[in-house]
């Protein structure tokens, strides 16, 4: 790609990192324009969160490493100017539990150096816009572990930074809010606001990011769009299903490379579900005037792409019916 770092909130070249004689990070290369999610995903110790303390600052990178742009700074030159510009919520929360929830958000507005009053309205803002107000004034380890990380990520907001780094905001949520999290992101981003998000979910990074990096033994293994990492890896198919027996038993007879489901009259045809496949059975379907009742595209979804590409494992306990 030949997009300049200026346009990229975060553009890193050839990042390395060890610990001792273990290579975590083998010179990966990361770009995440303006006002879009960037999601890293990989199996646990992949480097994950060795990439997003790096990034942040927290951490150096190892020599060797090419240059880091965040925001448009130079991380190595002018790292003061990259901590302004970004909120890290760590894969550990950073919340103090022995204080109120209203209390750590004042503790994050002293840290940016907000004075009294613009660090107040912060704080009752952000709390409110997460719905945090009610609960502001109780110790925040009386706070549920969804409370908790809403908190966490309500302290990252302070100080409004345009590229915020969440380090698996949504780990032991349950599902009602991962989906409010999912709302919190979203709306961060209709902000214009950038976002580096790692995260174990499949099927978060397929809801949110606009693209997917996959991070193994230490090496970008793909990256794309949700659809073009499920395109992939095989398992993708059109189905066709139809009512009468007999278009179905000519079908079925011209589509040889397609299998049959005689009791439910359905063809499955194998396929990456590209405009190009769907239009040339289309065609085929047309010219031998043959009518399906349903033509859907099947295409294999994250898990399938994680597990292919992560350390040669299969997935475990496969119950789709994607096999050929
Ligand atoms: N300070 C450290 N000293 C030594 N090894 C480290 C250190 N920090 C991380 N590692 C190692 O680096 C590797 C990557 O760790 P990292 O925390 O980045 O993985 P991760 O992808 O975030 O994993 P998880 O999904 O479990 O959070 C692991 O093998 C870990 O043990
Ligand atoms: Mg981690």
């Amino acid at each position: 790609m030949t997009t300049t770092p200026s346009t990229q909130a975060i553009a890193a070249t050839a990042l390395r990192k060890a610990y001792g004689d273990k290579i975590v990070l083998d010179g990966i290369d990361i770009s995440v324009p303006q006002g879009t999610i960037f999601s890293l995903l990989g199996p646990n110790g992949a480097g994950k969160t060795t990439a997003v303390k790096i990034l942040s600052t927290l951490i150096s990178a190892d020599a060797g490493s090419g240059d880091i742009h965040i925001g448009g700074h130079d991380l190595a030159t002018d790292p003061q100017a990259v901590r302004a510009a970004i909120g890290v919520t760590g894969q550990f929360s950073a919340v103090d539990g022995l204080i109120t929830g209203e209390e750590n958000m004042l503790l994050m507005a002293d840290l940016h150096h907000l004075s009294k009053e613009e660090g107040k309205r912060a704080a009752a803002e952000l709390l409110e816009r997460f719905d945090l107000t009610e609960a502001a004034q109780k110790p925040a380890a009386t706070y549920s572990g969804g409370m908790k990380r809403r908190l966490d990520i309500a302290m990252t907001l302070v100080g409004n930074p345009r590229i915020i780094f969440l380090d698996e905001p949504t780990t032991g949520l349950d599902p009602r809010s991962r989906h409010n999290m999912w709302g919190i992101i979203r709306e961060l981003v209709s902000d214009g606001v950038t976002v580096f998000l790692t995260t174990q979910y499949l099927e978060e990074a397929d809801e949110l990011a606009d693209r997917i990096a996959v991070l193994n033994d230490g090496k970008i293994v793909a990256e794309g769009t949700a659809d073009e990492l499920k395109r992939l890896i095989p398992g993708g198919h059109v189905r066709l299903r139809f009512s009468d027996p007999a278009a179905y038993q000519s079908a079925g007879y011209a589509l040889r490379e397609a299998t049959r489901d005689d009791e439910s009259l359905t063809l499955q045809i194998p396929s990456d579900g590209s405009q190009r496949e769907l239009r040339s059975i289309l065609d085929w379907l047309d010219s031998a005037g043959v009518d399906a009742d349903e033509l859907t595209v099947h295409t294999p979804d994250l898990d399938d792409v994680f597990f292919a590409l992560t350390s040669g494992t299969s997935k475990p306990n496969q119950t789709k019916e994607t096999v050929r």
